[in-house]
């Protein structure tokens, strides 16, 4: 059963009252592929910084389908044993509620030769169709059928073949899924237009440092020579800070903050996103590890126009808490989503607390700022988006009510706890 919990904001009327210190947790997008790469091992391996949101519950279930182990250790640590997988079935219901499940279907399609799985569901963005990863498994030498809403996916003679995978978009998820697929398939795999998303990087090198031959990392050309069952021998995957989390905050600081000190974060994967804000106003400090939003001299932020676009582009998951900063700023700005054709729709919400936003089409709005908003009942759609709402309830007069919390809880660990650290008077009521 979901949960349905609710969170209650008191909105500080745009006072920049919030104060501190938060710390970005581990990469929820790079602690999926890496769980996931566990089936592609001889032995089991530990995790370190491993955020605990609501997505971890999904992969224990897709885990316990499969019969692998996930050992909690201590908090954020986690041992993931697959000498004792039995299964080639994702399990049904959690990927219905989580679409990274997809990722597994690469690992177990290599390790076993066969596969089966639900069409994944996951956050109402739109579309999100999976014919890069049936055509790509095709290509390697799979028979892909379709019947009662599963995939039933089967090698020839229990192996994928090594073959070149020209990608017509540069998607996270299928990049992910064919290094993994390649890394034990019979051959070599050449992938090209791969996405270069700083999780993927993460993921190619901890694979590397386990026997997997991959190379060309960081550039749209990877080349992958197919062997055996990787080996961690003790090593330790250390989860890379979420760069959407900071992002997030760093919105969240720029809007509500006097001074918000954003701590255990990586600011080089930020860069467009910290260098748009500065060009705006905002007074951002840049640390090695570290970010700290100035707001002691109170200005008007200027507006800016985004285009989503593919790492190091501005990312898709920052479009919506941008745009309620852009509800504040002083200008026009036009943003135009092209990743998904789904992620604008949640600003009808935002003009109901008083937004002056006009979308164009599904990819394009233009917003007018800046314009008071007031606290209203709001559901979130999607990950991001549900966390655009709370800081829009934040910057906002009154009280807002944001239903749905459950997809906030997807992306963004215990985040009531850490926002009334720093000043925030938000409660969750449980249903
Ligand atoms: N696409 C296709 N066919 C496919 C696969 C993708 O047309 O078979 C399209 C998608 O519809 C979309 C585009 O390709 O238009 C790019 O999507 P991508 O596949 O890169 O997205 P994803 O891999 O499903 C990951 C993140 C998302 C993030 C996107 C874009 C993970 C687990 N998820 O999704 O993260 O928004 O990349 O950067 O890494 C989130 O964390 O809240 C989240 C939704």
């Amino acid at each position: 059963m979901m949960k349905r919990d609710k969170f209650i904001i008191q909105g500080l009327g745009n006072k920049k009252s919030l104060s501190g210190k938060i710390r970005v947790n581990g990469a929820k997008n790079a602690v999926l592929p890496v769980m996931a790469s566990s089936v592609l091992f001889k032995d089991g391996f530990k995790i370190k910084n491993v955020p605990l949101i609501e997505d971890l519950n999904r992969l224990d279930e897709i885990f316990k389908g499969l019969g692998v182990e996930m050992i909690k250790q201590l908090d954020g640590e986690y041992f993931i044993n697959t000498t004792k997988i039995n299964s080639v079935e994702i399990e049904e219901e959690a990927s219905k509620r989580m679409r990274a499940s997809i990722i597994f279907t690469g690992p177990i399609l290599a390790r076993f030769g066969e596969l089966i799985f639900p069409h994944p569901g996951g956050c109402v963005i739109g579309a999100r169709p999976i014919d890069l990863f049936l055509e790509g498994f095709e290509k390697m030498g799979a028979k892909v059928k379709h019947n009662d809403g599963k995939y039933f996916i089967k090698t020839k003679d229990g192996k994928l073949k090594g073959t070149k995978i020209f990608f017509k978009i540069p998607s996270v998820t299928a990049t992910e899924t064919f290094i993994m697929a390649g890394i034990l398939a019979e051959g070599k795999t050449i992938l090209k237009n791969v996405a270069i998303e700083p999780e993927i990087i993460s993921l190619i090198e901890w694979l590397n440092d386990c026997g997997a031959k991959i190379k060309g990392v960081g550039t749209p050309v990877l080349e992958i020579e197919g062997g055996s069952l990787l080996e961690a021998n003790d090593k330790v995957y250390e989860t890379i800070p979420d760069r959407l989390e900071a992002g997030s905050f760093l919105i969240l600081g720029a809007l509500c903050a006097s001074d918000l000190e954003i701590s255990n974060c990586n600011p080089s994967h930020l860069e467009i996103v910290i260098e748009m804000l500065k060009d705006s106003g905002v007074d951002i400090e840049v640390g090695k590890d570290y970010l700290k939003v100035n707001n002691k001299n109170l200005k008007n932020y200027k507006s800016f126009s985004i285009k989503t676009h593919e790492y190091p582009g501005f990312p898709t998951d920052l479009q919506s808490p941008t745009v309620v900063f852009l509800t504040q700023s002083q200008g026009e700005s036009l943003v135009f989503e092209t990743i998904f054709e789904g992620r604008l729709n949640y600003t009808s919400d935002l003009v109901k607390m008083g937004a002056d936003i006009k979308m164009w089409d599904s990819h394009r709005a233009t917003i007018k700022g800046p314009k008071q908003l007031k606290g209203c009942e709001l559901e979130g759609p999607d990950i991001r988006t549900g966390f655009a709402f709370v800081i829009a309830a934040l910057v906002a007069e009154k009280e807002s009510i944001i239903t749905n919390v459950y997809y906030i809880d997807r992306g963004y660990g215990s985040i009531e706890k850490r926002l009334f650290k720093i000043g925030a008077d938000i409660k969750r009521v449980k249903e």
